[in-house]
């Protein structure tokens, strides 16, 4: 137990990559160390909040204090997230894949010298964010996206966070130059209902930090 003004607050995260499987030793996925979302987690958990952390396959261990749920495909992901019940906040930092192999082999797929090359075909995976910002009942009172962008930053997470329904955006420009994916440091800016405000670019940690105490101005106004 953790005084601070999220305590006795339940909120949620998800967090790093999803892998969608191909056959048994193989898979797909996209790129997402899990830094941003771990860091998240960690900063609500030190404001007393009670966390549940869905964590995809990271390569950043887990913050302490919080439960942790392990998942592997975003079809679990979305499982996990429906599990975890009621929750006044939920922050979506996975970067779900979009789309799963439609059937994945139970055996491993034998590469034969002259045999055809293998062809995937996917099917489409569940959107959580925009599945749990339509919920009717049971919706978190605070919903906030990710939108990675590579160009019209704002005008793109604008229109996200509409076609989402959820409540924040947290826009950033992963175009490589900005190094910011993988990297240590993010430039943010946050669209609500009151327009994009522009955050200097920061540590991950600061950004998290900063999140999490807009979240508890909101949830405690
Ligand atoms: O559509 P796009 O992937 O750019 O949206 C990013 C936001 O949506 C992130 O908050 C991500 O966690 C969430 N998302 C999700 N489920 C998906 C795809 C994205 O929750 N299948």
């Amino acid at each position: 137990f953790t005084a601070g003004p999220l305590s006795g607050r339940r909120v949620l995260v998800t967090s790093g990559p999803t892998h969608e499987p191909i056959d048994p030793v193989r898979y797909i996925a996209n790129r997402s160390s899990g830094a941003q979302g771990t860091a998240i987690a960690r900063a609500l958990a030190d404001l007393g909040a009670d966390v549940t952390f869905v964590t995809g396959p990271a390569d950043v261990p887990p913050p302490a204090g919080v439960e942790v749920v392990r998942v592997e495909t975003a079809q679990q992901m979305l499982e996990a997230v429906e599990a975890a019940g009621p929750v006044e906040a939920a922050v979506f930092a996975a970067a779900v894949a979009d789309w799963r192999v439609a059937s994945a082999s139970t055996s491993k797929i034998k590469k034969q010298s002259g045999a055809p090359l293998p062809v995937l075909e996917f099917a489409e995976n569940p959107d959580i964010l925009a599945t749990i910002s339509h919920k009717t009942t049971g919706r978190p009172r605070l919903v906030v996206g990710f939108a990675a962008e590579t160009d019209d930053v704002v005008a793109h997470a604008t229109a996200k966070r509409a076609r989402k329904g959820c409540d924040w955006i947290l826009a950033n420009d992963v175009s490589p130059a900005t190094g910011i994916m993988g990297g240590t440091e993010n430039a943010v800016v946050l669209i609500s209902d009151a327009g994009a405000e522009d955050w200097p670019r920061m540590d991950k940690t600061a950004v998290a930090q900063r999140l999490a105490a807009r979240i508890a101005e909101a949830l405690t106004a």
